[in-house]
């Protein structure tokens, strides 16, 4: 499992060191394409695609959902680009690249003179800081981006390095000896040099049905209404701190259970933060304790940090409901499951079932109890919506 959200390294490691993971990385053929070559319609529809990158406006890139624990998307770097697999991470803002295939300088790249270093819930890495010119998609072309080049790193396995989308706020003392300076985000940057019209990031997964599946989608500046259906529930970025330097909300409830069998698991309005970066859905000690008691026969695995469900409650699972903006967002028994296929390739005993929603290793109270990490987010459409300040999310 993975956790990129940067400064939460305190809370998150007592999950991360009992629960690593290795992950192999196992090249897979690309995807079938699904474009129906020939029909007019869609002819029509890819002219329009095409036409859509000369216009300065939403922008949708695909993502792969890799090794089933993190999302990643192709961006390219320098002039010509070098392309590179970056994690999609909405927990922390610096880019860098460097972890996998190595940065390519080109003639757009300048030394910044300062160093960076960028601790994680996971993992590290630290560099040197460059601005370069950075392609996250065809057209679509940030100057001048301040991007770090990983020389020291751990816990990047199979990727090159994170595209950071979280708020500029948390590249606060990353650089060295300008400790002071923020880095601006490749989201600032696409805002101020005009190739978005609004700072707002949708963002679209699912659940993979292979090892690096292409499931996903971004849109850099607006949402794709394609990617969902109803309406989007926005809730404002909390004022509780220290959810609120990332991409905080507050829940204001969450029950296990079907309706009149309920058990309450989140009981007041609660604040955490939504992150990509993560893999898993976490809550602070006391409200996953509710949450396990809840499920006949299911423990903690020491071993790897992991609720383990035995087969007779597997099919027992009931839905566990968190209420955003009013509205409440279901997890139904698949979205709370590893599917047990996928037990090998995260590192886990093939014959056990496990859970995807863990504890946070604190108890509630601490100003950031739940993160709502990428298995939630494989359920529904999410949006990080800087103009506004708020967060949404939509069903599928
Ligand atoms: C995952 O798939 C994408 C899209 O086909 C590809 O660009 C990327 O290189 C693949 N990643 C790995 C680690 O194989
Ligand atoms: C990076 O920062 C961490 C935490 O502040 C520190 O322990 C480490 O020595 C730094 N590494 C480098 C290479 O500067
Ligand atoms: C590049 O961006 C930095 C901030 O990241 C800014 O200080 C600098 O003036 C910019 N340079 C150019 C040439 O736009
Ligand atoms: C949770 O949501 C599911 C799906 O909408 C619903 O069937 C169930 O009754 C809800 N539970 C509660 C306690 O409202
Ligand atoms: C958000 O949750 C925190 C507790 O984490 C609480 O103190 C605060 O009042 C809540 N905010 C709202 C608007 O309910």
């Amino acid at each position: 499992m993975q956790s990129f959200s940067a400064l939460l390294s305190a809370v998150i490691l007592a999950t991360s060191a009992s629960a690593f993971i290795s992950m192999p990385l196992t090249k897979l053929a690309p995807p079938a394409g699904s474009y129906l070559a020939g029909l007019p319609d869609a002819d029509r529809a890819r002219a329009a695609f095409l036409k859509s990158f000369a216009a300065s406006g939403p922008t949708t890139v695909p993502a792969s959902n890799l090794a089933y624990v993190q999302y990643t998307t192709s961006v390219g770097v320098g002039s010509p680009p070098t392309y590179y697999n970056l994690v999609v991470d909405t927990g922390s803002s610096n880019t860098f690249v460097g972890t996998g295939t190595k940065y390519v300088q080109t003639s757009t790249s300048i030394f910044t003179g300062e160093d960076v270093n960028v601790t994680y819930g996971s993992g590290y890495f630290s560099g040197l800081e460059y601005f370069d010119q950075v392609t996250l998609a065809p057209g679509f072309v940030i100057t001048n981006q301040s991007i770090g080049d990983a020389l020291s790193y751990a816990d990047f396995e199979g990727v090159d390095g994170i595209v950071g989308v979280g708020p500029v706020i948390l590249t606060e003392g990353t650089l060295s000896p300008d400790t002071d300076e923020l880095i601006p985000t490749v989201m600032n940057n696409a805002l101020s040099q005009g190739l978005i019209q609004e700072e707002i990031l949708g963002v679209s997964f699912a659940p993979a049905t292979s090892y690096n599946d292409t499931n996903g989608a971004l849109t850099y500046g607006g949402i794709d209404s394609s990617l969902y259906i109803g309406e989007i529930t926005y809730t404002p970025v909390t004022a509780t701190y220290p959810a609120g330097y990332y991409w905080g909300i507050n829940v204001t409830d969450a029950t296990y259970g079907s309706a009149g069998a309920e058990t309450t698991v989140i009981p007041t309005s609660t604040a955490g933060i939504v992150d990509t970066g993560t893999t898993l859905v976490l809550l602070a000690d006391n409200f996953f304790d509710s949450y396990m008691k809840a499920i006949p026969g299911a423990k903690l695995d020491e071993s790897t940090g992991l609720m383990t469900v035995p087969a007779s409650s597997v099919s027992e699972i009931q839905p566990l409901n968190f209420t955003v903006g009013g509205t409440v967002f279901s997890m139904d028994a698949a979205a709370q499951l590893i599917p047990t296929d996928q037990n090998t390739a995260w590192g886990l005993s093939a014959n056990k079932q496990y859970g995807v929603v863990s504890y946070l290793g604190t108890n509630s109270g601490e100003g950031l109890d739940f993160i709502i990490g990428q298995k939630f987010m494989e359920n529904f459409y999410a949006v990080f919506d800087t103009d506004s300040n708020r967060v949404g999310f939509a069903y599928t």
